[in-house]
């Protein structure tokens, strides 16, 4: 206990930087410094990061006894170099990044290698950049998922020349370049053989939900109400798109994807206003990112089993990339089962019954 007295009163000027800059969890315990820090993107672009992420992040370097700082940049680039400054600051040794884009992502990364801190590119890899590894999904499988998905769904619905719109995640974000070539992969051979019309297609910027809505009414006005499915690359895009069609009396009639298995995608799926989401086992994408931080903070080297190629520097970049599931309405009970949403939260009295015909327990 002396000797952790001691520590915090040398680290005092420290320590108190990171209140500064509203450090909202110095984990294992105030006392010590940060050693595997965390910068999450935001918390509006998808949930999974503040209830999934942080999480199992959390759970996984408590169970080790490791010390850690997880903050979030909250969608802020200039936020984002300021905490990663601060976090090595404070002692951190590795830092596990999701950028916000690549370029900022890569400055971030460089200065925190030439100052000697392991990196680590967690979900998002960026292009150009330098991180020891790389943790993920194989994000052009979750795409070809949805593409398929979609597929499937219009095929129930016995849907004729559909007109399909295309909503892709953020520009700045290589997953959404993936996730692209996975659903197109599916889908641009239907436009082109007639199965399927290609209607109208935008990314949208940052993820943003509010930006989607605006893009997607634009895109229904444009169109005369003439769109029969929806490819959205994320939950949030696609409860944007349901909220509109709602509006439009549209919903249930047009099939809409999404990725993230979040409770509100899981409560559209029940309800029948979206097609099919991809459950993503964050778990298993914390687990195995911070037993490679821990590992590093130890200056350990553990070998992955994947390479993957950065399209831009031609790097090949140590890899795990996991693999993702489909969800439609028969297989909400799996993501229940795997313990990344309870019960509780997903069957409210609103949707208890479908909770019970879904074979939720
Ligand atoms: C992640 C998705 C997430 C999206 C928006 C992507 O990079 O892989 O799971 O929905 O970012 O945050």
């Amino acid at each position: 206990m002396r000797r952790v007295l001691t520590t915090l009163a040398a680290a005092g000027l420290a320590a108190g930087a990171l209140t500064a800059c509203g450090g909202d969890s110095s984990g294992g315990g105030e006392s010590r410094a940060a050693k595997i820090a965390v910068i999450l993107p935001d918390s509006a672009s998808s949930n999974r990061w503040e209830t999934a992420d942080r999480r199992y992040l959390e759970a996984a370097f408590k169970a080790a006894g490791v010390a850690y700082d997880i903050q979030n940049a909250q969608g802020d680039k200039n936020a984002f170099q300021t905490i990663a400054d601060q976090q090595i600051t404070n002692g951190a040794t590795v830092l596990m990044i999701v950028n916000l884009d690549s370029g900022t992502g890569k400055a971030v990364l460089d200065k925190a290698k030439n100052q000697g801190v392991a990196t680590i590119d967690y979900d998002r890899l960026t292009l150009g950049g330098s991180a020891e590894y790389y943790v993920s999904f194989d994000n052009v499988q979750v795409g070809k998922l949805q593409g398929e998905g979609l597929q499937k769904c219009l095929t129930d619905l016995k849907a004729e020349k559909p007109v399909v719109a295309e909503l892709h995640g953020s520009p700045t974000d290589n997953n959404a370049t993936l996730f692209k070539e996975g659903y197109e992969s599916v889908l641009n051979p239907l436009y082109a053989n007639g199965t399927y019309v290609k209607g109208p297609q935008e990314p949208v910027p940052a993820w943003n939900n509010t930006t989607a809505s605006t893009i997607f009414e634009q895109m229904l006005t444009q169109t005369g109400n003439k769109i029969d499915g929806v490819l959205a690359a994320n939950d949030g895009l696609g409860n944007a798109v349901i909220t509109t069609l709602k509006k439009n009396g549209l919903n249930g009639k047009v099939p809409v994807t999404g990725q993230d298995a979040d409770v509100q995608a899981l409560q559209n799926i029940l309800a029948g206003d979206q097609c099919m989401t991809v459950y993503k086992a964050v778990k298993q994408e914390a687990d195995a990112a911070a037993e490679l931080a821990i590992a590093l903070s130890k200056a350990e080297r553990k070998s992955v089993p994947g390479r993957v190629t950065d399209p831009e520097s031609g790097r090949d970049v140590p890899s795990v990339l996991l693999t993702p599931k489909t969800i439609f309405f028969d297989s909400v009970k799996d993501v229940v089962a795997d313990g990344y949403v309870t019960k509780a939260a997903l069957c409210t009295e609103a949707y208890q019954a479908k909770c019970a015909e879904a074979g939720v327990s």
